[in-house]
């Protein structure tokens, strides 16, 4: 089917854990046409679009299968969530030079067949990824988006509701930066229906010392991927809805705003560097960045972020 001219086609790459959790939700939503699962490993990326496909009577209406490189070409949004793990004794920069490695080989396979596609980098570390991901591709910069610090943002939504004692959806917080050690919550914009944190915390009057509970709040979304790792090898199904937001704003035009990795050109006073700040998402992917008010505190931890990931970028290309 096509909406306002375009197609509902998204095309996963990487039908490992993330990739076929995102396929499961994504159809569950209904969003999509189509969704086309492609691997390296092809019998993988088969047996996940059967499993997947075999639930079409309890979903809506969504064609699930495996695909090749030409899929690439009418796809609307494709979600890149390939990759390889860390190999016993390999340093953080040889795996970064092989993932990288991967991103630039589907980046130029994407480019050959001509796709008009929104590209959403997941494989981590996500914010260097996209960085490659967009030079590679030539494409403007709104095109090619990184999934950012989404995740690490409704992980800290959860925990102040859970803390606060109050609906996820009327908590609006977001963390940003880096997804990884350097984030930091963006405390200067998060509110409690409306009602600034700074105001709340006293008026809600539960914790006795909001100012320790607020950094163990971070600590633990901080934490989070570690913990889950440690005890199951990896991290999916909250990734995989947080996929699912992202390409639901691109296919309905939301215009949502969301802290995902994009290309800052002088936005927070940085240059050349992809990280999570917040931006408007909607069918042609981010159209602008909001620049919001941080305090002195926030635009250097930005700050710290950027350094950071410039200097990996540097690393790789050395
Ligand atoms: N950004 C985030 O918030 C976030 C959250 C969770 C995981 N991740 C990242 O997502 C990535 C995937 O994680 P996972 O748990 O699904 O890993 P996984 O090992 O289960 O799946 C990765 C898949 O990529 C495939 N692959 C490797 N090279 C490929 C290539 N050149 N072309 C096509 N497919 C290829 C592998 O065969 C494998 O099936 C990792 O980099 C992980 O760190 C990111």
């Amino acid at each position: 089917m096509v909406e306002n001219g375009k197609s509902r086609k998204v095309v996963v790459v990487g039908a490992g854990a993330v990739g076929s959790t995102f396929a499961y939700a994504l159809a569950q939503r209904g969003l999509a046409e189509e969704i086309v699962l492609i691997d390296a490993n092809h019998d993988l990326a088969e047996a996940q679009a059967l499993d997947l496909a075999h639930g079409a009577p309890y979903y809506p209406s969504t064609q699930i299968r495996a695909g090749e490189k030409e899929d690439y070409a009418d796809a609307r949004v494709i979600v890149i969530t390939a990759g390889t793990k860390q190999a016993p004794g390999e340093s953080r920069l040889a795996l970064l030079k092989r993932n990288s490695g991967i991103i630039e080989s589907i980046v130029d396979e994407i480019t050959g067949e001509g796709s008009h596609a929104i590209l959403l980098v997941t494989s981590n570390p996500v914010d260097v990824l996209t960085d490659v991901a967009l030079k590679r591709s030539g494409w403007t910069k709104g095109r090619v988006i990184g999934s950012g610090t989404v995740l690490d943002s409704a992980r800290f939504r959860y925990l102040l509701s859970q803390h606060c004692g109050v609906d996820v959806s009327n908590v609006h917080a977001y963390i940003l930066g880096e997804h990884g050690d350097s984030e930091f919550p963006a405390w200067s914009m998060t509110n409690v229906a409306g009602v600034s944190i700074d105001d709340y915390c006293p008026l809600c009057n539960k914790c006795k010392n909001w100012q320790a509970e607020r950094e163990k709040i971070v600590r633990t979304v901080k934490e989070s991927a570690y913990h889950i790792i440690n005890y199951k090898g990896a991290t999916y199904f909250a990734i995989g809805m947080a996929l699912v937001r992202i390409v639901g704003a691109i296919l309905q035009d939301q215009r949502s705003v969301l802290p995902v990795s994009t290309l800052l050109e002088g936005e927070y006073g940085l240059q050349d560097v992809c990280l999570g700040v917040p931006s408007v998402i909607g069918q042609g992917g981010v159209s602008e960045i909001v620049e919001a008010p941080l305090s002195p505190n926030e635009i250097e931890a930005l700050r710290n972020s950027a350094r950071i990931l410039q200097s990996a970028l540097k690393e790789l290309k050395e």
